[in-house]
């Protein structure tokens, strides 16, 4: 059985810690167990001031294929909501004070694209691809989303994404402002580690100050992902998307 540390590798390298989700039989779908592990590795971070940046990593050609639909379908056949542990990594997403970089290595999908929204600084490779398949699944948005995709993108471009599921490649996700810079596919830690070095060289407090600025309270943030964990628990027991999780469980390649 492979062990949780195995599935999330964190490292520090001097300032910086590299979180990558490391499941890349399943393209990087995370459990539970990984949502705990991440979660960790943020909040951990925040609570040591050597630590100046966080680089949120996955394998080749994954970034993230977003929640784990085998641990969906169970919670939808049990009747639950959001994992506990989901809800930590979103909060913490939101609430922490390091700055965040992500290294888009491949495919981002559902919470693969939508922490990157979280995110302050993201290299992606020229073969990533962002999809969010919500309404096709049968359930809404998470991570708040619904309020920073039409911030950042406007309403139609964010309609598009997260309501009719098209998915952008490297350049629309650059064009949306969801992503810095793109790079050949094997440059993309590399960049990322740069980027991550570049702000954590920066005047730590000024840096402080200037973040929380821009981001503003990140209490509306955590008012909308628990508004859409409501509506989302809700969805998951539904007919249409449990139909969708066993559509993809059981499809033959
Ligand atoms: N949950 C569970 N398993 C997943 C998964 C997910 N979200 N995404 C991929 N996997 C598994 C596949 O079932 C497959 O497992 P298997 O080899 O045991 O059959 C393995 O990962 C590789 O995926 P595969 O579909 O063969 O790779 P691909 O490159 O052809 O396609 C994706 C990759 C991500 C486009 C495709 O797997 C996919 O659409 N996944 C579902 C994404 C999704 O809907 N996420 C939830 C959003 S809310």
């Amino acid at each position: 059985m492979t062990r949780v540390a195995d599935l999330v590798l964190v490292s520090d390298d001097g300032p910086v810690r590299t979180v990558r989700m490391n499941r890349p039989e399943k393209k990087n779908a995370l459990t539970v167990p990984m949502y705990e592990a991440m979660a960790d590795a943020i909040e951990g971070a925040a609570a040591h001031p050597a630590l100046r940046c966080v680089v949120i990593a996955g394998v080749p050609g994954a970034f993230c294929a977003g929640n784990d639909l085998q641990d969906f379908l169970n919670a939808s056949a049990h009747a639950e909501g959001l994992a506990p542990p989901l809800m930590r990594f979103l909060a913490a997403l939101a609430r922490v004070e390091t700055p965040l970089v992500a290294a888009v290595s491949g495919l981002a999908v559902g919470i693969g694209t939508t922490m990157l929204l979280h995110c302050d600084h993201v290299v992606a490779s020229s073969e990533a691809r962002f999809s969010t398949p919500f309404v096709h699944l049968g359930l809404v948005p998470e991570a708040a989303s619904s309020l920073l995709a039409p911030r950042r993108m406007g309403h139609a471009r964010a309609f598009a994404l997260l309501a009719m599921g098209r998915p952008l490649d490297a350049a629309g996700a650059l064009a949306a402002g969801i992503v810095n810079t793109v790079v050949p596919p094997a440059e993309v830690d590399a960049q990322a580690l740069q980027a991550a070095r570049e702000i954590a060289a920066l005047p730590a407090e000024a840096l402080a100050a200037t973040r929380r600025l821009m981001r503003g309270s990140p209490d509306e943030a955590i008012e909308r992902i628990e508004a859409e964990a409501d509506l989302f628990g809700e969805r998951l027991s539904s007919e249409e998307a449990r139909a969708a999780f066993e559509a993809f469980l059981s499809r033959k390649k």
